[in-house]
């Protein structure tokens, strides 16, 4: 059985290699479907097939796909440019006779009011309607999109953002990498809601401080205020404009879930808050 994993030189899809791999599968029978090949050497040493597959350039897709039975679609990163990307990937997929497409989405995609949910939205409406047999892998936020500011919230004394007391049910890189590895080991149809235990900002800077001995607690800002401290940290307007806005949506919970099929899919407890904190710490 041959599984291609797209976006393989990225941060989710290393992992998800990485997972495939510890859980059993034969490194000759993986494809990195990759942008760039020259990003994957290190892949090529362990084994894994290397293929080009651009999202952006349709003829590189077709080709990278031959052969391949299951196959992981890792979202792009172009936030506005993703459908289109995305559908050239399933019409190949659908050319190139993939039995089985697995998708990294957003939690609640179909419902959700996080502006960038109806890109994935729009994707899955994609993917279902191809024929191929599917697995929509909605993930939660990422422990480590909080590792970028921890810097500055040590030297300032303050995470700052606008999620209020909203409950964020994020889990770190890897256990979504195992959950999607298993989904392709396994190619079990669903949609899976995938999310670790809930913490509020005020919780995640309460461990910071625990861990390191530095006080640190969140402040809660108007919106606008910290979409102007996002623009002045680098990000463009209209990025900065959609990640406060996102905070926004936190308060109404919307990047929390009560469901348990990370655990169930992974086979053990989500990694704890307090392990992803320390993991961030050393970086
Ligand atoms: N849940 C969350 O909190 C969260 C946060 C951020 C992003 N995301 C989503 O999850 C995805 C994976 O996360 P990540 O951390 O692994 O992101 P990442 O490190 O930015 O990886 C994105 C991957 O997509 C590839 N890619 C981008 N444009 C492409 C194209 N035109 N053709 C082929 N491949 C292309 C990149 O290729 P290169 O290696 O050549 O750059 C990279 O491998 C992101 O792309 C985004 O959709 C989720």
């Amino acid at each position: 059985m041959t599984i291609a994993v797209t976006g393989a030189t990225g941060q989710l899809g290393r992992l998800v290699i990485d997972a495939l791999i510890s859980r059993g599968a034969a490194p000759g029978e993986i494809v990195a479907a990759v942008r760039d090949t020259t990003k994957a050497a290190e892949l090529a040493a362990r084994g894994v097939q290397v293929r080009e597959a651009d999202y952006n350039r349709p003829e590189t897709l077709t080709s990278a796909f031959a052969g391949v039975d299951r196959l992981l679609l890792i979202s792009g990163n172009e936030v506005g440019k993703r459908l289109p990307q995305h559908t050239a990937v399933v019409s190949a997929a659908q050319a190139a006779g993939v039995g089985f497409l697995a998708y990294t989405s957003i939690l609640r995609a179909d419902t959700s009011t996080v502006g960038l949910a109806p890109e994935h939205k729009a994707s899955e409406e994609v993917i279902a309607s191809s024929g191929i047999p599917y697995a929509f892998l909605r993930n939660g936020w990422y422990t480590e999109n909080y590792g970028a500011s921890f810097g500055s919230a040590l030297s300032t004394g303050a995470f700052v953002g606008s999620s209020g007391e909203g409950r964020i049910a994020a889990a770190t890189r890897a256990d979504y990498a195992e959950a999607a590895a298993a989904v392709l080991l396994s190619g079990e149809p669903g949609v899976y809601e995938l999310g670790g235990d809930a913490f509020t900002m005020a919780e995640l800077a309460a461990e910071v401080s625990r861990q390191t001995g530095t006080p640190v607690v969140y402040r809660d800002l108007p919106v606008a205020e910290y979409q102007a401290i996002l623009v002045s940290a680098g990000l463009p307007e209209g990025y900065a404009g959609l990640l406060a806005d996102t905070d926004l949506k936190i308060v109404d919970g919307e990047l929390d879930t009560d469901s348990d099929d990370l655990p169930r899919l992974i086979g053990r407890p989500v990694t704890p808050l307090p392990d992803a904190v320390a993991a961030l710490l050393k970086n």
